[in-house]
């Protein structure tokens, strides 16, 4: 199962994926990090199919054709801003996770390429994100056997050893 999971580290706008997940915000209408990376490469069209989505909430996710990015599809969620852990922080970018695995499953996805959800500008502790990030994207793997590849793109080589260091731990 753990070769079914790997880190990487890059841009994530250049995998040529079933899905690469957007770290967006509720408005569905772009914005910077990744986010801006996503629309820049996928063009305007995106944009304009957001538009008809009507935003989403925090912790769930909205899939969209991925336009003239290499990926098939865009999976967008609304990862938490950290207010210091007591908020349900923990449980909602969980739940960014379960989300969109069920919108992967629900369309029999093979791959899936995920960022650091919420380590950017929401400020998410990165160790205590990819904890979560690691447990939920084993569970899928076991849950889901149509999954074939998750990638975790660490846009540097600090977030991929934060990820390594999970996958190490037991
Ligand atoms: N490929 C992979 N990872 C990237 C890329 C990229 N091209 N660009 C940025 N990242 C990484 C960041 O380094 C960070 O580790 O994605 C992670 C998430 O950071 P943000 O993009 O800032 O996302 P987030 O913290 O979830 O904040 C979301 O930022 O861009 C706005 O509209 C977005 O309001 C939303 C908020």
């Amino acid at each position: 199962m753990n070769d079914r999971l790997e880190i990487l580290v890059g841009d994530i706008t250049r995998l040529p994926v079933d899905a690469i997940v957007n770290a967006a915000n509720s408005s569905l209408l772009g914005g910077g990090g990744v986010d801006g990376a996503i629309h820049r490469v996928a063009g305007p069209q995106l944009l304009e199919y957001c538009r008809g989505l009507g935003g989403c909430p925090t912790g769930d996710a909205r899939i969209t054709p991925a336009f003239r990015l290499p990926a098939r599809h865009v999976i967008h969620t609304v990862g938490p801003v950290w207010h210091g852990g007591g908020y349900g922080e923990a449980q909602l970018l969980a739940s960014c996770y379960r989300s969109c695995f069920k919108l992967a499953a629900d369309h029999g996805l093979k791959s899936l390429a995920f960022p650091a959800i919420s380590c950017g500008v929401y400020g998410y502790p990165k160790d205590r994100a990819a904890a979560i990030a690691v447990r939920e994207c084993r569970a899928a793997l076991v849950n889901d056997p149509n999954l074939e590849r998750v990638i975790l793109a660490a846009f540097d080589a600090a977030m991929a050893d934060v990820y390594r260091h999970c996958l190490m731990a037991p």
